[in-house]
């Protein structure tokens, strides 16, 4: 670096710090901003924000170097970020880095970026390209603009008796940009109502008697979770915070960025009805990096509310204070895991913490903590308007409501739908809101719920798609991802797409997920170059008990569900390979 280039970034440097408080949660804000303006983490960065922060200066490197999109120590070299997880993988990403390659570009893998109805999906120069096919990637390398697609674009159905009963039903009839558009489509109604007709424990009583389940992956009751909140809050003197998980890293999902970008006001109304029953002042959405644009429109829908005195201080005459905060993440799948995230937000390496104690009484600075998915929240507003009973009309008794299900892979139209719980069975989904196999092929499997999700196959066809009937099933609905899989594609070949998904995210901080996912990747390379033996298929079912039984977090424990699933499902597949040969044709053996 040239004398006059030092002196200018030593300017940014010291420019940017000074619009930070000193204080540990500002780090990671600093440490973006300083990215965003530099390129890069130059070692003068990493020292002078540990002098700013006060910290030693490797914890500050430890936290930057842990974040996927900062570059630490050097600027990135120029290249192509192409995504070749599970549903950008099935929508042909192999052949896309061949063409790449081909053309002399160096290709660098990125994790899921939240468009996996459009794969595959690659960022060239900062600009996000969707169905990037070999045919295009001449035109994507000469500069063609990327072709903008709106969230309406993105929905195939809203299968919902009553539109105006679906949480998506202002997706594309609003200007997501516009406070007056929201208001007028009903937005705040009901946080008016909570606040003014409503005590803090009827709203979660409410929410209790509505029988919502967390939509994050889990599908623990709101209710539920609600109640231990207040409980944790009140026995530490009435501190407490909401946190909205807006993570969304898991590769198949990009419904949250829907609700986002399509009716960012209804997730607002949502934090704040939460943040009003548990008793907390203070929200934060935790939003994944990548997601960049869906961040300034939520800042910007904070910003128009406060200034409206719909939220922030006194809201609405009220008395009750409540402020949320957007806080943008970068770059890490682990982050979505509830304590890892909460380590993100206090400006830490995003490493889970031991639980218990739980988020519920000692999360965000060791207080009670109401973490909640981005669709669990934007429930909230429709519970509370028109109550549990309302609610309970859609769904089964025991998983009620609507569900977002985000669907990828073989169909002929992907993107997202809006249904009652149970409303389908997966072969009606795929034959009917998803339009059929694409190509008419016969269905293979569904990776269902996302990475961390089970492969199924035909037998599952006739399952109603809801948390408990999914389960008795053998898989989790998780997220409601649906990743559908056709007759052409090799399994074995798809779960090492899955595999070296989790390598990449793997925190590190324990061995079974650090070693199991790594040694996962290379039996799994070895299986679909023809190198592989049938001893290894003994080695997956040990590494993948290893894992489940062993790991610290969710992460290590499910990073195995696809290749155990697979396994037990498509035996005689795995066994091919390691005899040298792929059934399909699809590996290169
Ligand atoms: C590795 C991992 C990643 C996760 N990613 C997300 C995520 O992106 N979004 C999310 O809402 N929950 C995610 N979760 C689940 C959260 O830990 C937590 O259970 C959820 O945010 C709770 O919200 P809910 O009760 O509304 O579902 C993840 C969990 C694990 C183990
Ligand atoms: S299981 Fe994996 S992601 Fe979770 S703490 Fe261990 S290494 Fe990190
Ligand atoms: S964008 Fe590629 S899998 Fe999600």
């Amino acid at each position: 670096m040239g004398l006059s280039n030092q002196q200018s970034a030593e300017h940014v440097i010291r420019e940017v710090l000074s619009h930070f408080s000193p204080t540990q949660p500002d780090l990671l804000p600093a440490l973006d901003e300083l990215n965003g303006q530099l390129g890069y983490l130059p070692r003068a960065a990493i020292e002078s924000a540990a002098r700013h922060f006060h910290l030693p200066t490797s914890r500050v490197h430890g936290a930057a170097s842990f974040y996927a999109m900062w570059y630490v120590g050097a600027p990135p070299e120029e290249a192509v970020c192409l995504c070749e997880d599970g549903p950008c993988h099935a929508a042909g990403a192999a052949g896309t880095r061949r063409a790449l390659e081909k053309a002399g570009i160096e290709v660098k893998h990125t994790s899921c970026i939240g468009h996996c109805a459009h794969g595959p999906v690659a960022v060239v120069d900062d600009r996000l390209y969707r169905d990037v096919t070999p045919a295009r990637v001449h035109a994507i390398l000469a500069g063609e603009e990327p072709t903008p697609l709106s969230p309406a674009d993105e929905i195939i159905g809203i299968e919902v008796d009553d539109r105006a009963h679906a949480l998506l039903r202002n997706v594309g009839q609003i200007d997501p940009r516009s406070l007056e558009d929201a208001l007028g489509a009903g937005a705040y109604q009901a946080l008016r109502k909570a606040l003014t007709e409503m005590e803090p424990e009827q709203v979660v009583e409410e929410v209790a008697a509505s029988g919502l389940q967390g939509r994050g992956g889990a599908g623990f009751p709101t209710g539920l979770k609600m109640r231990f909140t207040a409980a944790g809050a009140k026995s530490a003197a009435g501190v407490a915070y909401v946190v909205c998980n807006a993570d969304e890293s898991e590769p198949g999902t990009f419904k949250d960025r829907i609700l986002m970008e399509g009716d960012p006001h209804q997730l607002l109304e949502g934090v704040a009805i939460a943040g009003y029953a548990i008793g907390a002042h203070e929200g934060y959405i935790y939003i994944r990096g990548e997601y960049a644009g869906q961040a300034a429109l939520l800042k910007q829908a904070v910003h128009d509310a406060e200034a409206a005195g719909i939220l922030g201080q006194n809201i609405m005459d009220s008395g009750f204070d409540f402020h949320i905060h957007v806080h943008s993440g970068a770059g890490a799948y682990i982050c979505g895991e509830e304590t890892a995230l909460i380590e993100g937000l206090e400006g830490k390496r995003g490493e889970p913490r031991v639980r218990p104690p739980y988020p519920t009484t000692c999360g965000l600075f060791g207080q009670a903590t109401l973490i909640n998915n981005v669709e669990t929240l934007s429930n909230l507003p429709g519970i509370i308007a028109h109550g549990a009973d309302w609610y309970h009309q859609m769904g089964t008794d025991k998983s009620p409501g609507t569900k977002l299900y985000p669907i990828s892979g073989h169909v002929k139209r992907q993107g997202c739908l809006e249904a009652p719980l149970g409303a389908f069975t997966l072969a009606q989904l795929i034959e009917g809101p998803a339009g059929g196999m694409r190509g008419d092929a016969p269905f293979k499997a569904c990776h269902l719920g996302g990475a961390a999700g089970a492969i199924v196959g035909p037998e599952f066809l006739g399952i109603s798609l809801e948390f408990g009937a999914c389960r008795t099933a053998g898989a989790m609905l998780g997220a409601g991802d649906i990743l559908v899989l056709d007759a052409d594609t090799c399994i074995v070949d798809y779960v090492l797409s899955v595999a070296n998904f989790f390598r990449a995210e793997s925190c590190g901080k324990c061995t079974p997920c650090r070693v199991g996912t790594e040694r996962y990747r290379q039996i799994l390379t070895d299986l679909v170059s023809g190198q592989g033996t049938s001893e290894q298929l003994d080695e997956l079912t040990y590494w993948g008990e290893l894992m489940v039984d062993s790991s610290f977090c969710g992460l290590g424990q499910t990073a195995p569900t696809a290749v155990m699933s697979a396994l037990q499902l498509f035996r005689d597949e795995f066994e091919a390979h390691a005899r040298g040969e792929c059934p399909t044709g699809v590996c290169r053996i």
